[in-house]
């Protein structure tokens, strides 16, 4: 790809799709978030390749707990299965993984594999992987506004300190703590709403909608939208 010019830190993608693209092939749902795996691998290879440092992925939302059962849990044994299956891939191409979101709402076996990943990933350096499960933002700032309280309440003798706090302190709260906001967000599949995602990580990222259905998102798709970002002009509200 020759013509990336600056490439971004972090990239953000709404993978969206996978049902449309199993129904106009005839196919069961969980066919299409199968397939979607494979363009995860796909857009984590090229995130690798091309130097992005954070590559993160919106896996399930809060709001997804209300799909039927059967899909639910067939999503979360495929995620179960493939960050199983990719530990060797991750650790071989120094990948650190990470899942963040609501957590308390999975199943222990899944949360302790989880730790498990994240721990032996941990200090891998070439690509942060991040996977959003069980996410919303809306519940994101809470839990961070709950954290914020507790800490006035808990050391008075920095109530002052903490009150006039600026966001980029109160950013600390959240579950994206230390890791910087997304420069671009991708949405696949035509759909052009953020659906309750990184709303307040989302501030100054630059949004791309791709027609392109998750499955069929793969490396050239991955490619087209860096060098679509590349030419973006950044000005995070001030004049050049
Ligand atoms: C949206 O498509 C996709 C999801 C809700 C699930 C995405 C999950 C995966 C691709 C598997 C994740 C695996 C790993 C390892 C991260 P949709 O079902 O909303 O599609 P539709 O809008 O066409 O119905």
């Amino acid at each position: 790809m020759e013509n990336i010019g600056k490439v971004p830190v972090h990239v953000s993608i709404i993978m969206d799709g996978n049902g449309r693209w199993a129904g106009e092939r005839g196919l069961d749902r969980s066919a299409g978030h199968i397939e979607g795996v494979e363009s995860v691998r796909a857009c984590t290879e090229a995130a690798v390749e091309y130097g992005v440092k954070y590559l993160s992925l919106y896996a399930f939302s809060e709001e997804n707990w209300g799909r039927p059962k059967g899909e639910v849990s067939s999503l979360m044994s495929l995620m179960f299965k493939s960050m199983l299956g990719e530990l060797q891939n991750f650790m071989d191409n120094g990948i650190r993984f990470m899942v963040l979101g609501h957590r308390d709402r999975l199943d222990s076996s899944l949360n302790e594999a989880i730790d498990a990943c994240m721990e032996k990933t941990a200090s891998n350096s070439r690509l942060t992987l991040i996977i959003f499960l069980s996410y919303s933002g809306k519940w994101d700032i809470m839990q961070a506004a709950r954290r914020y309280a507790e800490d006035v309440l808990r050391h008075p003798d920095k109530a002052d300190e903490l009150l006039e706090m600026e966001p980029d302190g109160f950013s600390r709260y959240l579950v994206t703590a230390g890791i910087p906001d997304p420069d671009l967000i991708i949405r696949t599949s035509g759909e052009m709403r953020l659906s309750n995602y990184l709303l307040w990580q989302a501030a100054y990222s630059e949004l791309l909608f791709s027609d392109v259905l998750w499955p069929d998102f793969r490396k050239r798709e991955f490619a087209e939208a860096l060098e679509a970002y590349s030419k973006r002009d950044r000005r995070y509200g001030k004049v050049k």
